[in-house]
Protein backbone atom coordinates (compact mmCIF):
# COMPACT_ATOMS: atom_id res chain seq x y z
CA UNK A 1 0.00 0.00 0.00
CA UNK A 2 1.00 3.73 -0.84
CA UNK A 3 0.71 6.13 1.81
CA UNK A 4 1.52 10.26 1.98
CA UNK A 5 2.45 12.02 5.34
CA UNK A 6 1.86 15.74 5.26
CA UNK A 7 4.31 17.38 7.72
CA UNK A 8 8.27 18.30 7.89
CA UNK A 9 8.79 17.98 12.31
CA UNK A 10 10.04 15.05 14.14
CA UNK A 11 6.65 14.16 14.71
CA UNK A 12 5.95 13.13 11.08
CA UNK A 13 9.54 11.44 10.96
CA UNK A 14 8.46 9.35 13.93
CA UNK A 15 5.28 7.86 12.01
CA UNK A 16 7.05 7.61 8.97
CA UNK A 17 9.46 5.26 11.26
CA UNK A 18 7.00 3.47 12.75
CA UNK A 19 4.27 3.05 9.87
CA UNK A 20 7.38 1.76 8.15
CA UNK A 21 7.63 -1.45 10.42
CA UNK A 22 3.44 -2.42 8.64
CA UNK A 23 4.52 -5.39 6.32
CA UNK A 24 1.32 -3.98 4.45
CA UNK A 25 3.64 -1.15 3.44
CA UNK A 26 4.55 -0.21 -0.15
CA UNK A 27 6.08 3.34 -0.32
CA UNK A 28 5.86 6.06 2.19
CA UNK A 29 5.56 9.94 0.13
CA UNK A 30 6.27 12.44 2.97
CA UNK A 31 4.78 16.40 2.08
CA UNK A 32 7.38 17.84 2.47
CA UNK A 33 9.84 16.15 4.64
CA UNK A 34 12.66 16.59 6.11
CA UNK A 35 16.18 15.08 5.47
CA UNK A 36 15.16 12.40 8.14
CA UNK A 37 11.84 11.21 6.54
CA UNK A 38 14.17 11.12 2.95
CA UNK A 39 15.66 7.56 4.78
CA UNK A 40 12.21 6.31 4.47
CA UNK A 41 10.54 7.95 2.30
CA UNK A 42 10.10 9.85 -0.77
CA UNK A 43 10.04 13.67 0.30
CA UNK A 44 7.55 15.39 -2.19
CA UNK A 45 8.06 19.33 -1.76
CA UNK A 46 3.90 20.22 -2.44
CA UNK A 47 2.65 23.49 -1.59
CA UNK A 48 0.65 22.92 2.27
CA UNK A 49 -1.65 25.54 1.36
CA UNK A 50 -2.40 24.43 -2.42
CA UNK A 51 -4.87 21.63 -1.57
CA UNK A 52 -5.83 20.92 -5.56
CA UNK A 53 -2.09 20.26 -5.59
CA UNK A 54 -1.95 17.82 -2.91
CA UNK A 55 -5.01 16.05 -4.59
CA UNK A 56 -3.69 15.88 -7.82
CA UNK A 57 -0.34 14.09 -6.26
CA UNK A 58 -2.31 11.62 -4.50
CA UNK A 59 -4.57 10.60 -7.35
CA UNK A 60 -1.94 10.62 -9.65
CA UNK A 61 0.21 8.60 -7.23
CA UNK A 62 -2.25 5.85 -6.73
CA UNK A 63 -2.07 7.08 -2.68
CA UNK A 64 -4.13 4.92 -0.75
CA UNK A 65 -3.91 6.76 2.73
CA UNK A 66 -3.10 10.14 3.70
CA UNK A 67 -1.92 10.60 7.37
CA UNK A 68 -1.94 14.72 8.40
CA UNK A 69 0.73 15.37 11.07
CA UNK A 70 0.24 19.33 11.54
CA UNK A 71 -2.69 21.80 12.79
CA UNK A 72 -2.75 24.32 9.81
CA UNK A 73 -3.91 22.15 7.34
CA UNK A 74 -6.76 19.82 9.55
CA UNK A 75 -7.88 23.49 11.04
CA UNK A 76 -7.55 24.82 7.02
CA UNK A 77 -10.15 21.62 6.23
CA UNK A 78 -7.83 19.67 3.98
CA UNK A 79 -9.44 16.18 5.60
CA UNK A 80 -13.06 17.62 4.03
CA UNK A 81 -10.95 18.41 0.84
CA UNK A 82 -9.42 15.12 -0.16
CA UNK A 83 -12.30 13.28 0.80
CA UNK A 84 -14.86 14.98 -1.81
CA UNK A 85 -12.28 13.25 -3.75
CA UNK A 86 -12.72 9.53 -2.81
CA UNK A 87 -9.27 10.13 -1.30
CA UNK A 88 -9.09 8.10 2.73
CA UNK A 89 -7.78 10.54 5.44
CA UNK A 90 -6.39 9.80 8.51
CA UNK A 91 -7.67 13.49 10.68
CA UNK A 92 -10.37 15.58 12.22
CA UNK A 93 -12.43 17.23 9.23
CA UNK A 94 -12.57 20.78 9.34
CA UNK A 95 -15.80 21.17 11.88
CA UNK A 96 -13.96 18.75 14.60
CA UNK A 97 -10.68 20.83 13.83
CA UNK A 98 -12.20 23.88 15.26
CA UNK A 99 -11.89 22.26 18.86
CA UNK A 100 -7.80 23.08 18.54
CA UNK A 101 -8.37 26.16 15.37
CA UNK A 102 -10.55 28.12 18.49
CA UNK A 103 -10.12 27.94 21.58
CA UNK A 104 -13.77 29.95 21.95
CA UNK A 105 -15.33 27.47 20.24
CA UNK A 106 -14.22 24.73 22.91
CA UNK A 107 -14.71 26.90 25.93
CA UNK A 108 -18.41 27.21 24.78
CA UNK A 109 -18.30 23.01 24.44
CA UNK A 110 -16.95 22.95 28.18
CA UNK A 111 -19.39 25.73 29.58
CA UNK A 112 -22.50 23.38 27.98
CA UNK A 113 -21.33 19.91 28.76
CA UNK A 114 -20.00 20.36 32.28
CA UNK A 115 -16.16 19.74 30.81
CA UNK A 116 -14.00 21.26 34.03
CA UNK A 117 -11.81 23.94 32.44
CA UNK A 118 -10.31 27.41 33.72
CA UNK A 119 -13.30 30.08 34.45
CA UNK A 120 -13.47 32.27 31.55
CA UNK A 121 -14.96 35.19 30.01
CA UNK A 122 -15.07 36.59 26.39
CA UNK A 123 -14.34 39.84 25.39
CA UNK A 124 -15.28 41.88 21.77
CA UNK A 125 -13.03 44.48 22.56
CA UNK A 126 -10.07 46.32 23.97
CA UNK A 127 -12.31 48.26 27.02
CA UNK A 128 -14.48 45.98 27.76
CA UNK A 129 -11.78 43.44 28.36
CA UNK A 130 -9.72 45.84 30.57
CA UNK A 131 -12.31 47.11 32.76
CA UNK A 132 -12.50 43.17 33.59
CA UNK A 133 -9.05 43.26 34.42
CA UNK A 134 -9.04 46.04 36.43
CA UNK A 135 -11.05 43.93 38.62
CA UNK A 136 -9.63 41.00 38.64
CA UNK A 137 -7.02 39.34 40.26
CA UNK A 138 -3.47 38.47 38.80
CA UNK A 139 -1.56 36.12 37.57
CA UNK A 140 -4.32 35.94 34.82
CA UNK A 141 -4.62 33.77 31.72
CA UNK A 142 -4.87 36.03 28.63
CA UNK A 143 -5.66 34.08 24.83
CA UNK A 144 -5.75 34.56 21.36
CA UNK A 145 -8.77 32.81 19.71
CA UNK A 146 -7.44 31.54 16.38
CA UNK A 147 -4.43 29.39 15.85
CA UNK A 148 -1.10 30.91 17.25
CA UNK A 149 1.58 28.34 17.20
CA UNK A 150 1.34 27.88 20.73
CA UNK A 151 2.24 31.81 20.76
CA UNK A 152 -1.08 33.70 21.91
CA UNK A 153 -1.26 32.68 25.18
CA UNK A 154 -0.36 35.32 27.96
CA UNK A 155 0.21 34.77 31.59
CA UNK A 156 0.30 38.09 33.14
CA UNK A 157 1.53 38.35 36.40
CA UNK A 158 0.21 42.21 36.98
CA UNK A 159 -2.43 44.62 35.47
CA UNK A 160 0.46 46.23 32.97
CA UNK A 161 1.19 42.88 31.02
CA UNK A 162 -2.50 42.15 30.85
CA UNK A 163 -2.88 45.10 29.05
CA UNK A 164 0.09 44.56 26.69
CA UNK A 165 -1.53 41.65 26.16
CA UNK A 166 -4.91 42.58 24.86
CA UNK A 167 -3.54 45.29 23.23
CA UNK A 168 -0.98 42.96 20.86
CA UNK A 169 -3.99 40.40 20.17
CA UNK A 170 -6.27 43.21 19.31
CA UNK A 171 -4.23 44.48 17.04
CA UNK A 172 -3.37 41.64 14.88
CA UNK A 173 -0.62 40.29 16.30
CA UNK A 174 -2.23 36.63 15.74
CA UNK A 175 -4.16 37.63 13.18
CA UNK A 176 -7.29 39.84 13.35
CA UNK A 177 -8.83 39.68 16.00
CA UNK A 178 -12.94 39.57 16.77
CA UNK A 179 -12.43 38.97 20.49
CA UNK A 180 -10.29 37.95 23.35
CA UNK A 181 -10.74 34.83 25.66
CA UNK A 182 -9.47 35.69 29.45
CA UNK A 183 -9.02 32.70 31.84
CA UNK A 184 -8.52 32.07 35.34
CA UNK A 185 -5.39 30.54 36.44
CA UNK A 186 -5.11 27.36 37.41
CA UNK A 187 -2.10 26.20 39.57
CA UNK A 188 -1.56 22.18 39.13
CA UNK A 189 0.61 20.14 36.71
CA UNK A 190 0.67 19.50 33.20
CA UNK A 191 -0.03 16.13 31.34
CA UNK A 192 -1.07 15.48 27.40
CA UNK A 193 -3.55 12.83 27.30
CA UNK A 194 -4.24 11.45 24.04
CA UNK A 195 -6.79 9.32 22.23
CA UNK A 196 -7.57 8.28 18.75
CA UNK A 197 -10.59 8.02 17.77
CA UNK A 198 -12.68 6.69 14.64
CA UNK A 199 -15.77 8.64 15.20
CA UNK A 200 -17.54 5.87 16.90
CA UNK A 201 -15.21 4.70 19.87
CA UNK A 202 -12.00 5.74 21.22
CA UNK A 203 -8.70 4.13 22.54
CA UNK A 204 -5.92 5.73 25.09
CA UNK A 205 -3.27 6.57 23.01
CA UNK A 206 -1.15 7.40 25.62
CA UNK A 207 0.07 10.41 27.84
CA UNK A 208 3.30 12.50 28.63
CA UNK A 209 4.91 15.12 29.99
CA UNK A 210 6.37 18.05 28.02
CA UNK A 211 8.59 20.33 29.01
CA UNK A 212 8.03 23.46 27.62
CA UNK A 213 10.15 25.82 28.93
CA UNK A 214 13.40 26.49 26.86
CA UNK A 215 15.85 26.30 30.29
CA UNK A 216 16.86 23.41 32.63
CA UNK A 217 14.42 23.69 35.94
CA UNK A 218 11.57 25.03 33.84
CA UNK A 219 12.65 28.51 33.11
CA UNK A 220 12.76 30.98 30.46
CA UNK A 221 11.07 31.54 27.38
CA UNK A 222 8.02 28.91 25.92
CA UNK A 223 8.70 26.86 23.26
CA UNK A 224 6.96 24.19 21.10
CA UNK A 225 8.84 21.15 23.89
CA UNK A 226 12.57 20.96 24.70
CA UNK A 227 11.53 17.14 25.55
CA UNK A 228 8.87 14.87 26.90
CA UNK A 229 8.42 11.34 28.89
CA UNK A 230 6.08 8.87 28.94
CA UNK A 231 3.53 7.65 30.81
CA UNK A 232 3.27 10.83 32.66
CA UNK A 233 4.34 10.43 36.21
CA UNK A 234 0.49 11.48 37.13
CA UNK A 235 -1.42 9.13 35.63
CA UNK A 236 -3.33 6.57 37.32
CA UNK A 237 -6.28 4.44 36.35
CA UNK A 238 -8.40 6.99 38.72
CA UNK A 239 -7.65 9.82 36.73
CA UNK A 240 -7.73 8.02 33.50
CA UNK A 241 -11.69 7.51 33.98
CA UNK A 242 -11.91 10.82 34.82
CA UNK A 243 -10.81 12.39 31.89
CA UNK A 244 -12.48 9.85 29.53
CA UNK A 245 -16.10 10.52 31.22
CA UNK A 246 -15.46 13.75 32.16
CA UNK A 247 -13.88 15.13 29.49
CA UNK A 248 -13.05 13.41 26.41
CA UNK A 249 -16.92 11.81 26.01
CA UNK A 250 -18.79 14.77 26.56
CA UNK A 251 -16.56 16.56 23.68
CA UNK A 252 -17.43 13.90 21.15
CA UNK A 253 -21.20 13.93 22.37
CA UNK A 254 -20.82 17.88 21.67
CA UNK A 255 -19.38 16.92 18.14
CA UNK A 256 -22.28 14.68 17.19
CA UNK A 257 -24.52 16.86 18.12
CA UNK A 258 -23.23 18.99 15.87
CA UNK A 259 -23.51 16.33 12.77
CA UNK A 260 -20.05 15.58 13.14
CA UNK A 261 -17.74 12.84 13.73
CA UNK A 262 -13.88 13.00 15.37
CA UNK A 263 -11.54 10.66 13.26
CA UNK A 264 -7.94 11.08 14.32
CA UNK A 265 -5.49 11.39 17.35
CA UNK A 266 -7.05 13.89 19.70
CA UNK A 267 -4.61 15.82 22.28
CA UNK A 268 -5.77 17.07 25.12
CA UNK A 269 -3.63 19.42 27.31
CA UNK A 270 -4.90 19.05 30.96
CA UNK A 271 -3.53 20.74 34.25
CA UNK A 272 -4.11 18.63 37.00
CA UNK A 273 -5.44 20.25 39.97
CA UNK A 274 -5.66 17.79 43.32
CA UNK A 275 -6.10 15.04 41.66
CA UNK A 276 -8.52 16.60 39.11
CA UNK A 277 -8.50 17.07 35.40
CA UNK A 278 -8.88 20.55 34.31
CA UNK A 279 -8.87 20.96 30.31
CA UNK A 280 -6.46 23.65 29.12
CA UNK A 281 -6.56 23.07 25.40
CA UNK A 282 -7.37 20.59 22.67
CA UNK A 283 -5.18 19.59 19.81
CA UNK A 284 -6.28 17.90 16.67
CA UNK A 285 -2.94 15.73 16.04
CA UNK A 286 -0.62 14.05 18.09
CA UNK A 287 2.29 16.21 20.04
CA UNK A 288 5.28 17.06 19.30
CA UNK A 289 7.64 15.70 20.78
CA UNK A 290 5.05 14.04 23.04
CA UNK A 291 4.46 11.37 19.30
CA UNK A 292 7.79 10.85 19.71
CA UNK A 293 8.54 9.82 22.88
CA UNK A 294 5.36 7.53 22.97
CA UNK A 295 4.61 5.80 18.96
CA UNK A 296 8.36 4.14 19.62
CA UNK A 297 6.51 1.63 22.24
CA UNK A 298 4.12 0.66 20.10
CA UNK A 299 3.12 -3.06 19.75
CA UNK A 300 0.34 -3.02 16.91
CA UNK A 301 0.69 -2.43 13.12
CA UNK A 302 -0.07 1.24 13.35
CA UNK A 303 -1.35 1.56 9.66
CA UNK A 304 -3.46 -1.41 10.67
CA UNK A 305 -4.53 1.37 13.20
CA UNK A 306 -5.13 3.94 10.97
CA UNK A 307 -6.54 2.05 8.68
CA UNK A 308 -9.64 0.92 11.13
CA UNK A 309 -10.08 4.53 11.94
CA UNK A 310 -10.85 5.64 8.68
CA UNK A 311 -12.75 2.17 8.16
CA UNK A 312 -15.04 2.84 11.49
CA UNK A 313 -13.26 -0.24 12.36
CA UNK A 314 -11.52 0.76 15.81
CA UNK A 315 -13.43 -1.19 17.91
CA UNK A 316 -12.39 -4.56 16.47
CA UNK A 317 -8.95 -3.47 16.72
CA UNK A 318 -6.74 -4.28 19.93
CA UNK A 319 -3.93 -1.86 20.40
CA UNK A 320 -0.88 -3.01 22.25
CA UNK A 321 1.97 -1.38 23.80
CA UNK A 322 5.21 -2.28 25.34
CA UNK A 323 5.65 -1.57 28.96
CA UNK A 324 8.35 0.97 29.34
CA UNK A 325 9.27 4.27 30.06
CA UNK A 326 10.05 6.20 27.06
CA UNK A 327 11.79 9.93 26.65
CA UNK A 328 12.76 12.43 24.05
CA UNK A 329 15.21 14.98 24.10
CA UNK A 330 15.39 17.91 21.13
CA UNK A 331 18.71 19.47 20.34
CA UNK A 332 17.85 23.42 18.88
CA UNK A 333 19.58 25.45 17.07
CA UNK A 334 21.68 28.10 19.47
CA UNK A 335 19.34 31.06 19.92
CA UNK A 336 15.78 29.06 20.07
CA UNK A 337 13.37 30.31 20.52
CA UNK A 338 14.58 33.68 19.78
CA UNK A 339 16.21 34.58 16.90
CA UNK A 340 18.59 31.42 15.36
CA UNK A 341 21.13 30.62 12.51
CA UNK A 342 19.88 27.73 9.92
CA UNK A 343 21.68 25.99 7.52
CA UNK A 344 24.78 24.75 10.15
CA UNK A 345 26.36 21.47 9.09
CA UNK A 346 24.96 18.40 11.17
CA UNK A 347 28.25 16.17 11.09
CA UNK A 348 28.32 12.48 12.45
CA UNK A 349 24.60 11.94 11.94
CA UNK A 350 25.92 7.96 10.74
CA UNK A 351 28.38 7.25 13.27
CA UNK A 352 24.99 7.34 15.97
CA UNK A 353 24.43 3.80 16.60
CA UNK A 354 20.47 3.47 16.61
CA UNK A 355 18.38 0.27 17.50
CA UNK A 356 15.03 -0.63 18.51
CA UNK A 357 15.44 0.81 22.09
CA UNK A 358 17.09 4.00 20.64
CA UNK A 359 15.62 6.55 18.20
CA UNK A 360 17.28 9.53 16.10
CA UNK A 361 14.23 11.35 14.53
CA UNK A 362 14.67 14.69 12.42
CA UNK A 363 13.32 17.74 13.16
CA UNK A 364 13.89 20.98 11.00
CA UNK A 365 16.51 19.63 8.51
CA UNK A 366 17.65 19.56 5.31
CA UNK A 367 19.98 17.44 2.34
CA UNK A 368 22.22 19.36 0.45
CA UNK A 369 24.87 17.77 -1.55
CA UNK A 370 24.65 14.42 0.74
CA UNK A 371 25.12 16.70 4.08
CA UNK A 372 22.26 17.38 6.63
CA UNK A 373 22.08 20.98 7.25
CA UNK A 374 20.09 22.79 10.04
CA UNK A 375 17.01 24.07 9.29
CA UNK A 376 14.78 25.15 11.98
CA UNK A 377 14.69 26.08 15.97
CA UNK A 378 13.92 22.13 16.60
CA UNK A 379 16.76 19.99 14.63
CA UNK A 380 16.67 16.75 16.24
CA UNK A 381 14.79 14.46 18.88
CA UNK A 382 16.60 12.14 20.62
CA UNK A 383 14.06 9.03 22.09
CA UNK A 384 15.17 6.43 24.10
CA UNK A 385 13.00 3.95 25.67
CA UNK A 386 14.14 1.44 29.09
CA UNK A 387 12.74 -0.26 32.06
CA UNK A 388 13.25 2.84 34.55
CA UNK A 389 13.04 6.65 33.57
CA UNK A 390 16.57 6.43 35.18
CA UNK A 391 18.01 4.34 32.57
CA UNK A 392 16.53 5.85 29.74
CA UNK A 393 17.90 9.17 30.96
CA UNK A 394 21.55 7.74 30.93
CA UNK A 395 21.25 5.96 26.79
CA UNK A 396 19.31 9.19 25.49
CA UNK A 397 21.77 11.97 27.11
CA UNK A 398 24.43 9.12 26.19
CA UNK A 399 23.83 8.75 22.11
CA UNK A 400 22.92 13.04 22.19
CA UNK A 401 26.56 13.50 23.11
CA UNK A 402 27.81 11.57 20.78
CA UNK A 403 26.77 13.43 18.34
CA UNK A 404 28.62 16.83 19.97
CA UNK A 405 26.89 19.24 17.19
CA UNK A 406 28.41 22.49 18.29
CA UNK A 407 25.40 24.31 16.52
CA UNK A 408 22.56 23.63 19.15
CA UNK A 409 21.55 23.10 22.84
CA UNK A 410 19.19 20.90 24.48
CA UNK A 411 17.85 20.73 28.18
CA UNK A 412 19.91 18.75 30.74
CA UNK A 413 17.41 17.89 32.84
CA UNK A 414 14.13 16.64 30.40
CA UNK A 415 12.35 13.94 33.13
CA UNK A 416 13.96 15.54 36.02
CA UNK A 417 10.63 14.65 37.92
CA UNK A 418 11.18 10.98 37.54
CA UNK A 419 13.12 8.11 38.47
CA UNK A 420 11.75 4.57 38.49
P1 LIG B 1 -2.27 26.53 25.46
O1 LIG B 1 -1.70 26.97 24.14
O2 LIG B 1 -3.71 26.91 25.67
O3 LIG B 1 -1.95 25.13 25.81
O4 LIG B 1 -1.42 27.33 26.56
C1 LIG B 1 0.00 27.28 26.58
C2 LIG B 1 0.47 27.04 27.98
O5 LIG B 1 -0.01 28.09 28.84
C3 LIG B 1 -0.08 25.77 28.61
O6 LIG B 1 0.69 24.67 28.27
C4 LIG B 1 -0.01 26.11 30.08
O7 LIG B 1 1.31 25.94 30.55
C5 LIG B 1 -0.32 27.57 30.12
N1 LIG B 1 -1.75 27.81 30.40
C6 LIG B 1 -2.75 27.96 29.50
N2 LIG B 1 -3.92 28.17 30.11
C7 LIG B 1 -3.68 28.18 31.45
C8 LIG B 1 -4.48 28.35 32.62
N3 LIG B 1 -5.79 28.62 32.55
N4 LIG B 1 -3.87 28.28 33.83
C9 LIG B 1 -2.54 28.04 33.92
N5 LIG B 1 -1.73 27.88 32.86
C10 LIG B 1 -2.27 27.95 31.63
N1 LIG C 1 4.07 19.54 22.63
C1 LIG C 1 3.06 20.52 22.45
C2 LIG C 1 2.35 20.45 21.17
O1 LIG C 1 2.54 19.60 20.34
O2 LIG C 1 1.48 21.31 20.96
Amino acid sequence: MKIAIIGSGGREHAICKILNRSEKLEKIFCIPGNAGTSLIAENINLNLENFDEIKNFVLNNKIELVVVGPEKPLVEGIVDYLERYGIKVFGPNKLASKLEGSKIFTKKICQKFNIPTAKFGIFENEKNALEFLKKSNHPIVIKADNLASGKGVYICENIEESKLAVFEIFNGKFGQAKNVLIEEFLKGEEMSFFVISDGVSIRNFGTAQDHKRVLDGDKGKNTGGMGAYSPSRLMSNELENKVIKKIIQPTLKALLDLNTKYKGFLYAGLMIVNDEPFLIEYNVRMGDPECQTILPKLKTDLLEILLACCNKSLSKTNIEWQNKKSMCVVLCSNGYPEKFKKNIEIKNLDKIKLDENNFLFHAGTINKNDKVFSSGGRVLNFVSISDTFEDTKKKVYSKLDELNWTGGFCRRDIGYKVTN
